[in-house]
């Protein structure tokens, strides 16, 4: 039976279990499930068909982490950049403990000297890839596989400009996606204040409307590509199709994902990002409605981004 190993946000094991299914054990961050499917929105990386080492020190660890490698690698043509992923969640000194085996595990591996020097280290990017994944459950226990499916959350950097946190998510959605807002095209921002994603946009020379009752702030107010308008989201109609819609309502989800598919139905947009808050409430039904796009979509992902917190985004794009 295939199994996979599914890292997440600490805190949202609950809902990564229940969306993985089939969980067999979870630990903060983390569930092991009998099931090897593959694009979760809890998901920010799945280790599909681990194996499971364990031993009493990093050393020893290593080790065995390198035999692994060494035996799996046998039949296998390095050609190009592959990736090497030590990564741990959880508890404190977890991800020095990786940093230190993956030391060691280099130097195991010194001698496939030109294998090594295509590894290229980190998470890797959206979709499946092969390489080398390994995921620290505690100080003597790591998941190690060799192919894994990448959500594409990544920690993204701040700009001093950008009025809002909420900038970070817009940013990493682009990642999720694999597109970002460009010059010359056109955003709805719906639910814009204080203008974080509104900014992202403009800094990258897209037109934006800009809709909120509330004030732009920072880089946002008074930037020349941004028009404000004090109006109510659900009433707004664009004059003509854009190509992005921006939706991060602080309002009831439902609401919020009605209103994506009224968009989505009636064609006025290219492409979107929107949030849903799903606050304290169960996200799976919502998430499985909304996974019920994706007849009119070319792309629809949905994911718990790494700056996302009770909340999740989808990202699409329409069918022409
Ligand atoms: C989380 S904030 C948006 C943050 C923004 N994305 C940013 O990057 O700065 C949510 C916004 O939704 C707005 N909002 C809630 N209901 C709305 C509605 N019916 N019409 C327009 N804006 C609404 C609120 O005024 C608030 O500014």
């Amino acid at each position: 039976m295939p199994t996979a190993l599914h890292v997440g946000q600490k805190g949202f094991e609950a809902f990564l279990a229940k969306e993985a299914g089939s969980p067999l054990e979870k630990g903060p961050g983390w569930v092991l499930s009998q099931e090897a499917r593959q694009d979760l929105c809890f998901a920010h990386l799945s280790l599909l068909e681990p194996a499971v080492f364990e031993a009493p020190t990093a050393n020893a660890l290593a080790g065995k982490i390198a035999d692994f490698f060494l035996e799996t690698s046998r039949s296998e043509r390095y050609e190009a950049p592959w990736p090497l992923c030590f990564e741990a969640a959880g508890a404190e000194g977890l991800s020095a403990r990786a940093r230190t085996v993956e030391k060691a595990f280099l130097e195991k591996t010194s001698r496939m000297a030109r294998v090594m020097k295509l590894a290229e280290q980190g998470r890797p990017g959206p979709g499946e890839s092969r390489g080398l994944f390994v995921h620290f459950v505690d100080f003597k226990r790591a998941f190690a596989s060799r192919r894994a499916f990448g959500g594409g959350q990544r920690r993204m950097a701040d700009d001093a400009q950008a009025p809002s946190r909420s900038y970070l998510k817009v940013e990493e959605a682009y990642l999720v996606l694999g597109e970002a807002p460009a010059k010359g095209q056109s955003v709805v921002d719906l639910g814009a204040a204080p203008g974080g994603w509104s900014f992202s946009a403009a800094k990258r020379g897209a037109r934006v409307l800009a809709v909120d009752n509330g004030p732009l702030k920072g880089g946002a107010a008074e930037h020349p590509l941004i028009e404000h308008r004090a109006e109510d989201a659900f009433k707004f109609k664009p004059a003509q199709r854009v190509d992005w819609l921006f939706c991060d309502l602080l309002e009831e989800p439902r609401k919020a994902l009605d209103l994506l598919r009224r968009w989505v139905e009636a064609g006025w947009c290219r492409r979107f990002v929107v949030n849903l808050k799903f606050g304290r409430n169960d996200p799976l039904p919502l998430l499985r409605e909304a996974r019920g796009l994706e007849t009119l979509c070319r792309a629809l992902k949905a994911r718990h981004l790494y700056h996302d917190r009770e909340e999740l985004t989808l990202t699409g794009i329409l069918k022409p």
